[in-house]
């Protein structure tokens, strides 16, 4: 049995940001991951770009069943500190939209950034290794065996993630050291992910329509975001977002003309026009020609009434998805090891001390953006300064 003061299984996000921070305090951290390559999600991330962080991070963007428990790790360890690491390892990035920070050096170069913290303070790394089972150790701490060794550790830190994207290596171990040491789990579920039809060919004439500006909401949230029309469903970054507060059977709301008031759509001036020629000035014509069916009619022949159905068509599109496209095309994993388990400040469980849970396997989940990573990189900081 070897003895080292902290493992940390899971060598994605969260998990190299704890070891290298547990390094930078100290300790000898071993980071075991059953995969090949070290940070797969990050790897694919922000479409090879790794959309890092986000310059707005707050509180209310991220989902949990407590929406406060985010905020002391986020102040402890925030996205100008992220940005500073960058710009300590020669890294730029830029801004696409909506304060996303991407690598402008690529996900690999913030892999090798994390890589290169970690191996500063003697992080050991076991790749490859497939953990078989944890447990208390008698005389305190934890036992961790793997397929290469047995160790013996006083803090250990679960990093393993959620359940998306499982042909990269996702599982649920996380969550099952959690259910093993007694903590409650909040139910978990595919989020930022793209939403299905039933009969999904009803919309396959419409699919690879795309909506530069669109504004999607549920119960009582809305984003303004774009979207697109696929084979199954509905995609691209506004459905993405709100997909993540939808529960089974819940309407979803589309305006396909966020922010155009009537006069913007069907103007006086356009009275001569036909509503296909008006509506196509701002939406993809097949889609115009989908809502409008056979209508061919000047605007100044639509009846007041006929104008206003239209309009409330096209700012009030509900239906109710049949589905979502589950975790194999998921970004993240909404629920997770409930937060009234642990601490906010240390990210310890506690009832079991020396156990931390950091990043995607804990109940909290950002939006779209660069906030998933921030929650790890600032979860991860915060046990690797405890653990
Ligand atoms: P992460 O998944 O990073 O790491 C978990 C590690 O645990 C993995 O290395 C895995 O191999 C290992 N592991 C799992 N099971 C194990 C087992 N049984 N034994 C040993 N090791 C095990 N977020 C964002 O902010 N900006 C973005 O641009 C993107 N883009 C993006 C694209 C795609 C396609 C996906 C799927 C996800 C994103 N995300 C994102 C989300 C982001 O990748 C995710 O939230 C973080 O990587 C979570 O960090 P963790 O450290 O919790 O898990």
């Amino acid at each position: 049995m070897q003895q080292i003061d902290v493992v940390v299984l899971g060598a994605g996000a969260s998990g190299m940001m704890c070891a290298a921070t547990a390094g930078q305090m100290g300790r000898q951290v071993v980071l075991i991951d059953h995969a090949e390559r070290l940070a797969e999600k990050i790897r694919i991330s922000g479409g090879g770009r790794c959309n890092f962080t986000n310059l707005y991070v707050r509180p209310e963007c991220f989902l949990s069943a407590n929406p406060h428990f985010c905020k002391s790790a986020l102040k402890q360890y925030t996205q100008h500190d992220f940005m500073a690491l960058m710009q300590k390892h020669g890294l730029s990035w830029t801004e696409k939209t909506l304060g996303q920070l991407f690598c402008d050096q690529g996900s690999d170069a913030v892999i090798a950034l994390l890589k290169a913290e970690a191996d500063a303070v003697g992080v050991l790394w076991r790749m490859a290794t497939q953990v078989f089972d944890v447990e208390a150790h008698p005389d305190g701490g934890f036992i961790v065996r793997t397929s290469r060794e047995n160790w013996h550790c006083q803090s250990l830190v679960v990093a393993t993630g959620g359940l998306s994207i499982p042909q990269i290596g996702a599982t649920g171990i996380g969550l099952d050291i959690a259910k093993q040491f007694g903590l409650q789990l909040i139910p978990t579920a595919a989020a930022l992910v793209p939403l299905t039809f039933q009969p999904a060919d009803l919309w396959g004439e419409l699919a690879g329509i795309a909506l530069e500006h669109s504004a999607a909401s549920t119960a009582d949230i809305t984003f303004r975001e774009a979207m697109l029309l696929t084979h199954k469903g509905v995609s691209g970054p506004a459905i993405l977002q709100i997909s993540s507060y939808w529960q089974p059977g819940q309407a979803i709301v589309i305006d396909m003309l966020p922010g155009l008031d009537d006069e913007a759509i069907f103007p006086h001036a356009g009275r001569d026009k036909s509503v296909l020629n008006l509506l196509a000035e701002h939406l993809p014509r097949r889609l115009a020609q989908a809502i409008l069916g056979d209508e061919v009619r000047p605007l100044k022949q639509l009846a007041p009434k006929e104008v206003a159905a239209l309009l409330q068509r096209l700012h009030h599109w509900e239906f109710i998805p049949s589905g979502t496209q589950g975790y194999r095309k998921a970004e993240v994993m909404r629920g997770g090891v409930d937060t009234n388990e642990l601490s906010s400040k240390t990210m310890m469980a506690r009832k079991v001390p020396g156990l931390f849970f950091i990043g995607e396997v804990v109940d909290v989940t950002g939006w779209l953006g660069g906030y998933n990573f921030q929650w790890a990189w600032s979860s991860g900081y915060v046990a690797g300064m405890n653990a």
